[in-house]
């Protein structure tokens, strides 16, 4: 128990800043810097979304709190727009709105998870989903796995069947994937799925890039899957799909044995989110549909453009690349920090692979849609002597 002046055990494992000093390295050497660590978008989202347009006059009470739930009107058209992406209707009562998946995630963890528990994070992974995971005092047990998809011999249910103890609870997957830039297979999925219904585990669905794909159907959501229906709790969120990052608009849905205390500890963080954005999120829902197909498109080019030049396989969906940089490091070298300050000298921030998963500590994250194509250009002109392979 920790008394003053000490922090609690947990928070002492989330991890430190990592971008300051290379960002100011970077400040001090270029005049123009290129944010490619962030994982964001350069576009603006659909007019109605946009705070601007939010107004007292046509929404009385903008300013005031919304029901915890969240807005009924946003609540119907995330139910709308589930029924036409994905072909299911969702029952409303089960769905939460929450400031992003960020938060979405954070509430059902402190729902679900003990101090000690584990859950399985398939790596490498959203850099957040480990340090909220690690915040409720729960065990990150990860795994190394989309990096692996392609290895003739990779088995991965043997592999998460390895990683399952006693302490195990849940199991988080995410695809397309963060960082990776894969979308998982039916076969890859059913597998998964097995050790989740063998195992009595939680189902944690992040769904960022649900919209984010390229030249390929759209991915089955796995979190409609009838053999994990019963123990699936999806997080959706705004924020890649629509382009609303700093709105903070999520929303979360799953079994009822679940949802109405995930309301109930939603009280407890934030209350409620942003209730302007929550009338900002209906006119992303409702009117947003041209700009994800614009987006999907413009993404797409970007992410195919970046893998071309840094020589790489095209990522299958999301928006990020992620780099094994082995060959390219010094010999002796752990990790690729002298690479990342060779990249900030020229102007680039990317981020460290250490972020996304222990095993990555030679590889970095670059995302293509922090900035418009010009820009992501330049950078990559950039960029690209530092990625040539020795022959
Ligand atoms: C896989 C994944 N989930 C969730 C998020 C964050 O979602 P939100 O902005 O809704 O908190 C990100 C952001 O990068 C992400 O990559």
């Amino acid at each position: 128990m920790p008394r003053f002046p000490n922090i609690s055990e947990h928070a002492h494992s989330v991890s430190p800043r990592v971008y300051s000093q290379l960002a100011q390295r970077a400040r001090a050497k270029n005049a123009e810097v290129y944010p490619l660590h962030v994982g964001d978008t350069y576009r603006d989202p659909v007019r109605a979304a946009q705070a601007e347009e939010q107004r007292s006059e046509e929404q009385p009470g903008l300013h005031k709190y919304a029901p915890v739930q969240g807005e009924p009107s946003a609540i119907d058209a995330f139910v709308d727009y589930v029924r036409a992406r994905h072909g299911e209707a969702i029952d409303p009562e089960l769905v939460q709105l929450m400031s992003g998946t960020t938060a979405g995630l954070s509430i059902v963890c402190q729902v679900l998870l003990e101090p000690g528990d584990e859950v399985l994070l398939p790596s490498p992974f959203w850099p957040l989903s480990r340090g909220i995971i690690a915040t409720k005092g729960a065990v990150p047990v990860q795994v190394p796995f989309y990096t692996r998809l392609d290895e003739p011999d990779f088995d991965p249910e043997a592999a998460l069947e390895a990683a399952v103890t006693e302490r195990t609870v849940a199991l988080y997957v995410n695809t397309p994937s963060n960082p990776s830039g894969r979308v998982l297979s039916e076969d890859t999925v059913a597998a998964m799925m097995r050790v989740v219904r063998k195992h009595d585990l939680w189902l944690f669905c992040d769904e960022a890039y649900e919209e984010i794909y390229f030249d390929r159907e759209p991915p089955e959501a796995i979190w409609k899957r009838p053999e994990v229906r019963d123990r699936a709790i999806a997080f959706h969120t705004l924020s890649k799909t629509f382009g609303f990052a700093g709105a903070r608009i999520g929303f979360t849905h799953g079994p009822k044995s679940v949802m109405g205390t995930v309301r109930g500890m939603q009280t407890f963080h934030t209350y409620c989110a942003s209730r302007p954005m929550q009338f900002g999120a209906v006119g992303a829902l409702r009117e947003g549909g041209a700009w994800v197909e614009e987006s999907r498109s413009l993404y797409r080019d970007a992410g195919y453009r970046a893998a071309d030049e840094l020589g790489v396989a095209r990522p299958e969906g999301g928006t990020f690349l992620f780099l094994d940089l082995s060959e390219l490091l010094e010999a002796g070298a752990e990790d690729c920090s002298a690479f990342l300050e060779r990249c900030a000298d020229r102007g680039v921030l990317l981020t460290p692979g250490r972020a996304c998963g222990e095993d990555y500590a030679r590889w970095v994250r670059l995302c293509f849609t922090s900035v418009p194509p010009a820009r992501l250009e330049a950078a990559l002109g950039r960029l690209a002597p530092l990625f040539r392979r020795p022959s």
